[in-house]
């Protein structure tokens, strides 16, 4: 089993591009299938999670391949409906294909995510829309087959929550629908965005994305486009997390300043000078950081909860008490446990998390059991005194390209052993 081993202390200074955005590329890739013919995508992340959706691609009788940051897909000869389960398994995020499968072939089958590192990972909220819109659904044995009668027909959706996965599934299966599709209370992430902005380059007729109405009007068919996928908002920040606890001088190429809003403001609060120009972001951090009062995880435009877990680390190294309140998933302080390893202070009562910072970590023998959680531990390795080995790698290589790669070219000393 691969592992990362970190020795704590050292600055980071330097500069680096940041890696596409993987919540954009992956329903992206699922758009493609609505889109006859050769799709190119650049600036996709090469990670786990973009691997196993060019899997289901291919299963799917797509021709997807990567080449560097770029992925062509080919889904003119699409022939299947359905998504095995050990796919699935792979990558809970494989769900974001049922709308675009449903759309092509007017059927689906795959199978239920299930729980996940994060707790329970529902997804009524996409099933109850898409029944909105024509689609009769079988739930069995941890299958879920689906089926439309004539075609999919636009409807009037109020999501109780604006979940992410559902949005971008009403959306991938309005496109083509019958009809107009109006969702209210929809996500706003930059990541859905970005998918619009795709799926109009193809054809589509969508308006407000990034708003919390979205008005999709069905068309009747959709052409293949280029589209470069926007950086990754979260990798960014942890990027940031890691300058900051070690005193460092970075600067990070291909930032939108507006999708990292929420964030900035906490490295500002901790004493680091941020300026963002020309989508450049250089973050200049001081000897010892200040404690920021709280963190409460929102749907976008509010703090992000992947964020969470990073910003913990520098919390646990700051003078002062930060609160987090987790807001949007059940179990998401599973990083607690090996934090404390490190010598953080930390207590925990339901969704509210108080880090009491302290002076340093002290490396010690970590795991990871997700993939931002594993993020956490590597921004704590690196400011602990003395060695950190972080198991459990293959969850940060679902969504970091390289880390310890990125990390050694801006002075950490961390290897992949
Ligand atoms: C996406 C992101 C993930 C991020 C999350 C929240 C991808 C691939 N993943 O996940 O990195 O942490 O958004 O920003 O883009 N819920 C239900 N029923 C549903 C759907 C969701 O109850 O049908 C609940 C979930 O259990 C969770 C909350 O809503 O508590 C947020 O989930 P959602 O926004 O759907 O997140 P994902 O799309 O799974």
């Amino acid at each position: 089993m691969a592992k990362l081993i970190v020795e704590g202390g050292r600055k980071l200074k330097g500069e680096l591009d940041v890696q596409g955005a993987k919540n954009s590329a992956l329903p992206v890739l699922s758009a493609t299938l609505l889109c006859r013919g050769e799709s190119v995508l650049h600036s996709c992340p090469a990670i786990s999670d973009i691997n196993a959706s060019i899997r289901i691609l291919r299963y799917l009788g797509c021709n997807a391949s990567m080449k560097g940051h770029t992925i062509v897909v080919d889904s003119s000869n699409m022939n299947r409906s359905d998504i095995p389960e050990n796919l699935m398994a792979e990558m809970r995020s494989s769900i974001v294909f049922l709308g675009s499968i449903i759309s092509c072939t007017g059927q689906a089958k795959m199978y239920f995510p299930g729980g996940c590192e994060l707790g329970p990972r529902p997804i009524d909220l996409h099933l109850s829309a898409l029944r909105k819109m024509g689609v009769s659904i079988d739930e069995r044995y941890g299958c879920i087959s689906c089926k439309v009668k004539d075609k999919l027909k636009g409807a009037k959706i109020v999501l109780p929550f604006p979940s992410v996965g559902a949005t971008e599934n009403i959306i991938l299966a309005a496109v083509l629908a019958k009809g107009t599709t109006v969702i209210s209370n929809a996500a706003r992430e930059p990541e859905i965005t970005d998918l619009c902005e795709y799926l109009t380059k193809c054809g589509a007729e969508i308006y407000g994305a990034g708003e919390g109405t979205i008005i999709i009007y069905g068309v009747e068919s959709l052409k293949p486009a280029e589209h470069t996928i926007i950086p990754d908002r979260i990798v960014a920040s942890t990027l940031m997390a890691c300058a900051s606890v070690t005193g460092g001088d970075v600067t990070l190429n291909g930032i939108i300043g507006s999708h990292i809003d929420a964030i900035v403001p906490l490295f500002e609060e901790a004493g680091c000078v941020v300026k963002i120009k020309d989508g450049r972001l250089k973050i200049t951090c001081p000897e010892r950081l200040k404690a920021f009062k709280s963190v409460r995880t929102m749907p976008y435009p509010g703090f992000p909860t992947d964020a969470q877990a990073v910003m913990m680390s520098v919390a646990s190294v700051a003078m002062g008490t930060t609160v987090f309140v987790e807001n949007i998933f059940e179990s998401r302080y599973r990083h607690i446990e090996d934090l404390t390893r490190l010598g953080a202070n930390i207590k925990v009562a339901g969704k509210v998390a108080v880090v009491e910072g302290v002076r340093k970590l002290f490396g010690a023998k970590v795991s990871a059991k997700e993939l931002r959680g594993g993020a956490s531990l590597v921004v704590a390795g690196l400011s602990a005194e003395g060695t950190t080995e972080i198991e459990g790698i293959n969850f940060l290589e679902r969504g970091y390209e390289e880390l310890e790669v990125t990390l050694s070219n801006l002075g950490a000393d961390i290897r992949k052993v």
